[in-house]
């Protein structure tokens, strides 16, 4: 008796999971099964169109021969789970044949040669480099929108049906802005929460996304997703100028970036040219003489415009207005290599001309998933120090020296890693720029990282801490630790640590009491 399966989609890895546990259960044969997607795609050619359109459960399953129990091994779902996204009509065909396998055949689990086995992992492989390559080629042009903020949009041509897998990625990494992404079988859009905190926040389906709204819909084609903006031509002079001659490695090159994907990549055009000239490149940069590094000469607003989505348009006037267009330019900084890994970048927020700026180091997990700075433990640490204080987080204006989150990946976890001096020079710009704005009367800096960024050299804190330094433009700069400091600090010396840093906070209350003015 033949047994029709008709999937409710690509990729339904949950019907398939039921019913082969249900097939299985009633002891009936990988042989006896066909296996269908609404895409029609029968691996089984001989199953009548009528028995295909129908939706699972088709034809009814035996009475059950006997209660069965089996367990599989856990590396069988997470083979199955990227199989289900494979492109090959007969997926779902192979992995209920290796559960029935790996159910009755027992040696089957000590034989990595099987052919099915084999079959199978390089299916799995397949899917995982598709899923990389999506992850780094997915190039956004923005596309103006009337009253709403641009859309980013994407063309991709996957190989698999990875898309609904892929789309989480998409959605931590660029969490803020509007973005979707176009594919010949899907697409998928991501509208963030609103940014009024009064808005009712919006649901993403999959409660561990951040809020918003996750959708997806019909395929499209190339011609839908926006030509080349003006923004592209910024990345494309950054990538002609990052591109080093000695270093090329071709080989490594194309395994990297396979040739079918460089029509979506802007990039793409100049690997040629450069290409041709690296050994003369090179050749040169042998020959002459060694050159000392040039100084950083920070122009802020310049900087702030040169990257800002619509090149040429100065900062708005309206201050609000002008940090929210710092905001932007931020998250497609990628002056230093922080930017590329963040899920968003983390600005400042207060009173615009608060009379006093709090400045840390940079965004931490949490501020990274949130977007607001100091809402993790060290913020809470700080929120505590604020309320004992009597001040009022809405008197002052509080942000980092670096606006993107660096961390080192443990597994799955991400962990905070020190920003390193080359970044914090490559961030000062952003902080200048909305100091310009803010034009605060006084700073607190937390931690080693804000002293040198505000003060303009490096600041041994331990040592100097509780007093005011003066940084440029006779900038009053109160200095003390940084509250991750009292978290790592010695639970012995807790108490001691916190009226410390009560008392050097403390010294700033006058002004952190002002309202904000002007
Ligand atoms: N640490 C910081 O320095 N800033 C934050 O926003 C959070 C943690």
């Amino acid at each position: 008796m033949r047994h029709t399966v008709t999937l409710s989609s690509e990729t339904d890895w949950p019907g398939f999971r039921s019913e082969a546990r249900r097939l299985l259960a009633h002891l009936v044969p990988p042989e006896d099964v066909a296996w269908h997607t609404p895409a029609g795609a029968a691996e089984d050619l001989f199953v009548p169109i009528a028995d295909s359109e129908q939706k699972r459960p088709a034809a009814p399953v035996p009475p059950a021969q006997g209660a069965m129990n089996f367990v599989v091994p856990p590396a069988f779902l997470t083979l199955c789970e990227k199989v289900v996204l494979h492109q090959d009509p007969a997926r779902f065909a192979l992995l209920y044949r290796l559960l029935w396998r790996l159910v009755h055949e027992r040696a089957l689990r000590h034989d990595p040669l099987d052919a099915d086995r084999t079959r199978a992992r390089h299916m799995m492989q397949a899917v995982r480099r598709d899923l990389h390559k999506m992850k780094a080629f997915v190039r956004f042009r923005p596309l103006e929108r009337e009253g709403e903020p641009p859309l980013h949009v994407a063309w991709f041509e996957p190989d698999h049906h990875i898309v609904e897998a892929v789309a989480p990625f998409f959605v931590r990494r660029f969490t803020a802005m509007h973005w979707a992404i176009l594919t010949p079988e899907c697409s998928v859009q991501w509208t963030p929460a609103q940014a009024d905190p009064t808005a009712a926040p919006q649901k993403a389906s999959d409660a561990s996304l951040p809020p918003g709204e996750l959708r997806f819909g019909p395929g499209a084609s190339r011609a839908d997703a926006p030509p080349a903006d003006a923004g592209e031509a910024l990345w494309l002079t950054y990538y002609a100028h990052i591109f080093n001659p000695a270093r090329l490695k071709t080989d490594m090159m194309r395994k990297e970036m396979p040739v079918k994907y460089w029509h979506n990549l802007p990039e793409a055009a100049l690997i040629a040219p450069l290409t041709a000239q690296a050994t003369e490149r090179s050749g040169r940069m042998v020959e002459a003489a060694p050159t000392s590094p040039a100084r950083r000469i920070v122009q802020p607003v310049q900087q702030a415009r040169a990257l800002d989505p619509h090149p040429g348009a100065a900062l708005p006037d309206d201050p609000k207005a002008a940090l929210a267009a710092l905001k932007r330019a931020t998250e497609r900084c990628r002056e230093c290599p922080i930017g590329a890994h963040a899920t968003q970048s983390v600005m400042g927020e207060g009173p615009i001309h608060a009379a006093l700026m709090v400045v840390g180091e940079q965004p931490g997990e949490q501020e990274d998933l949130v977007g607001r700075p100091f809402v993790g433990p060290a913020g809470q640490l700080f929120n505590r120090a604020v309320a004992e204080l009597g001040w009022s987080r809405e008197h002052f204006f509080v942000t980092n020296a670096v606006k993107h989150f660096k961390f080192e990946l443990r597994g799955k976890r991400r962990i905070h890693k020190t920003p390193g001096q080359r970044e914090a020079a490559a961030c000062l710009h952003w902080l200048e720029s909305e100091i310009a704005q803010v034009r605060p009367r006084a700073f607190i800096a937390l931690g080693a990282t804000a002293a040198r960024a505000l003060v303009g050299r490096p600041v041994a804190v331990t040592a100097e801490r509780g007093q005011w330094l003066e940084g440029p433009q006779g900038r009053r700069v109160l200095i003390t630790l940084h509250p991750s400091a009292l978290l790592r600090g010695d639970p012995a010396e807790r108490d001691e640590a916190w009226r410390a840093w009560l008392e050097d906070l403390a010294q700033a209350s006058d002004i952190a009491s002002l309202e904000a003015a002007r």
